[in-house]
């Protein structure tokens, strides 16, 4: 029996929903949705936290702006907060050093970072996970009862031949899926909608590239005003709102 399990359900306790970002692609877009809708949802009046769980390549602080901060001690760690989001990763702790990990390495570092941060009463948590069905999404399927996934792709075929994987496992499992969206979308192909939507799940509608996305990353202020914030918003407003 592992006691940070028990642990991680009291620190998940007073947070009322946790929202997985994840695909089975790399480099579909996940964080900057992560991050995009943690904005949106704190500055819808909700109390939000974000985790990025992406140890090889954790970009999080980056897209936000995040310098200076860390995490405070008390009875565990608080996490800063970043434009009004409680933010926590493992980058406070590796100071932006590679951190190469092997599996039960992986599965030791998400069960002490959930141990460990008191999110407090959180609305919404929203977790930025690393491309794949590794270790990191096997685990939070294991610790974090409460997941709900929100899976992106991008319009490529390629793309979406691995997310697909993701969706039949998590379906397998039954797992809630709040539903698919497409990111960069490009073209006016509707590939992508008419296999989500054969699936019987939800999709909840297409992102543009935006151009000028790259911009805005590291200032949440230009971040909020980009077009793809204003898709994003239209996306999740569906199913938050
Ligand atoms: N709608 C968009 N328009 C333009 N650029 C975008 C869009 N979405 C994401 N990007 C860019 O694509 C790149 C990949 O995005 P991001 O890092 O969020 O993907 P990811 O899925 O988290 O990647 P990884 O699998 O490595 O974690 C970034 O440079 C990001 O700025
Ligand atoms: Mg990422």
């Amino acid at each position: 029996m592992e006691p940070r399990i028990s642990i991680i359900n009291k620190r998940l306790q007073n947070v009322k929903r946790v929202v997985v970002v994840a695909s089975g692609k790399g480099g579909v877009g996940k964080s900057l949705l992560s991050s995009g809708l943690a904005l949106h949802l704190e500055k819808k009046g909700c109390r939000v936290g974000l985790l990025d769980l992406d140890f090889y390549g954790p970009s999080s602080h980056i897209i936000l702006g995040v310098h200076d901060v860390f995490p405070q001690e008390d009875k565990g760690l608080i996490p800063p907060r970043v434009s009004g989001i409680s933010f926590m990763s493992l980058v406070f702790f590796t100071h932006d050093k590679p951190a190469p990990f092997r599996g039960g390495d992986i599965t030791n570092v998400i069960l002490e970072l959930l141990a460990i941060t008191q999110w407090g009463s959180l609305d919404f948590l929203i977790i930025d996970m690393p491309p794949g069905i590794g270790d990191e999404t096997l685990d939070v399927l294991r610790f974090i009862k409460k997941s709900e996934f929100l899976v992106v792709t991008t319009s490529s075929k390629v793309a979406y031949g691995a997310v697909e994987k993701l969706l039949v496992i998590l379906k397998e499992q039954k797992i809630p899926l709040l539903g698919v969206v497409e990111n960069m979308k490009q073209g006016s192909s509707s590939f992508v909608e008419t296999e989500v939507v054969g699936r019987d799940i939800r999709y909840l509608g297409g992102i543009l590239f935006d151009p000028h996305l790259e911009d805005a990353i590291g200032n949440t202020d230009s971040l909020s005003k980009t077009t793809f914030m204003k898709e994003l918003v239209v996306c999740f407003d569906r199913i938050f709102f």
